[in-house]
């Protein structure tokens, strides 16, 4: 009580002065947020995935039951092919998949962090557990072929004068443009975790990946590496390096 007494006339003009100044930036600081996030169409900290390459997260994975994992790709061979080919273009090859690109995917389904009609609510329903199992299941599956092949992989190149272009960018990427060599994540020539190998997919399906990525429609890549690279491929370069990995011709010096 005597406090407030002793307060009281400190709180002169010129205090309200501050006070109301103090309100008047706070309102414009705030105001300006608004506007900022009415401009953009992604908020400014969006997380691109929930998956972080932990020891718990390896370990989860590494614990895969591939006979499980069989069992429960029952739910997926209808689209996936019986042998994790699938014959819809649009559809991806996960035979002979990275476990740990399997996984993340899954996850990033799971959690809306990678959208997609069809996979959302599939992914809803797998466990961390299932996903490890079906990882290591389908990482398993042969990707070579012999004469008793069905899969409808690899594709020829519908423009073949599009391969030199993209063996440079798979090779050596581009300095000026400061795109690394997809064969430096992709391998063979180097790996980084939860980067699948390109050389058994099909050419639709990454075609449409490297456009979603371009265009920001997927966004789950850690460290925006894929959205920076894809952003700056041209169009005739996008299709000519899904055609190339679609061909199954992978990185293939000899053909240089
Ligand atoms: C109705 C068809 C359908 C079924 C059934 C289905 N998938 Fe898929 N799956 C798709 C499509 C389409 C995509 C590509 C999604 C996109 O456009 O991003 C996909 C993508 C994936 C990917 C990402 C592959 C990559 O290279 O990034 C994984 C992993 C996957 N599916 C696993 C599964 C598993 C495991 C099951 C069974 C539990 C399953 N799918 C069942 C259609 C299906
Ligand atoms: C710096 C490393 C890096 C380089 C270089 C790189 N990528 Fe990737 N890429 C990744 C990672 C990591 C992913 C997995 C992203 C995720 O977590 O979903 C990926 C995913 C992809 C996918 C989606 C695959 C799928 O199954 O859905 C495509 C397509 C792709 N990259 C194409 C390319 C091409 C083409 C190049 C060369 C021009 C390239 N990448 C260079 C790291 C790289």
């Amino acid at each position: 009580m005597s406090q407030d007494n002793r307060a009281a006339p400190v709180r002169t003009k010129c205090g309200r002065f501050f006070a109301d100044l103090l309100f008047v930036v706070v309102f414009l600081a705030a105001g300006r947020d608004l506007l900022g996030q009415r401009g953009t169409t992604e908020p400014a900290l969006r997380i691109p995935t929930n998956v972080a390459w932990t020891k718990e997260t390896l370990v989860i994975i590494s614990r895969g039951d591939a006979f499980r994992g069989l069992l429960l790709a029952r739910r997926c061979n209808h689209c996936h092919g019986e042998e994790g080919f699938s014959a819809v273009a649009m559809i991806p090859n996960i035979a002979g998949i990275d476990r740990l690109s399997f996984w993340k995917q899954m996850e990033d389904f799971k959690s809306g962090k990678r959208v997609s009609g069809v996979m959302q609510e599939i992914a809803s329903r797998s466990s961390a557990r299932d996903s490890a199992d079906l990882a290591v299941y389908y990482s398993m599956l042969p990707t070579g072929s012999d004469s008793q092949d069905q899969r409808s992989f690899p594709q020829a190149m519908r423009d073949r004068s599009g391969a030199s272009m993209a063996i440079e960018l798979i090779l050596f990427g581009d300095g000026r443009r400061g795109i690394p060599p997809c064969q430096a994540c992709h391998g063979p020539a180097g790996s980084v975790k939860g980067a699948p190998s390109l050389a058994t997919q099909n050419a639709d399906y990454l075609l449409e990946q490297l456009n979603h990525f371009a265009k920001g429609d997927r966004a789950n890549d850690i460290n925006v590496r894929m959205r920076s690279i894809a952003r700056q491929l041209t169009d005739q370069e996008k299709t000519a390096l899904a055609e190339y990995y679609g061909a199954g011709l992978g990185p293939d010096v000899s053909a240089w």
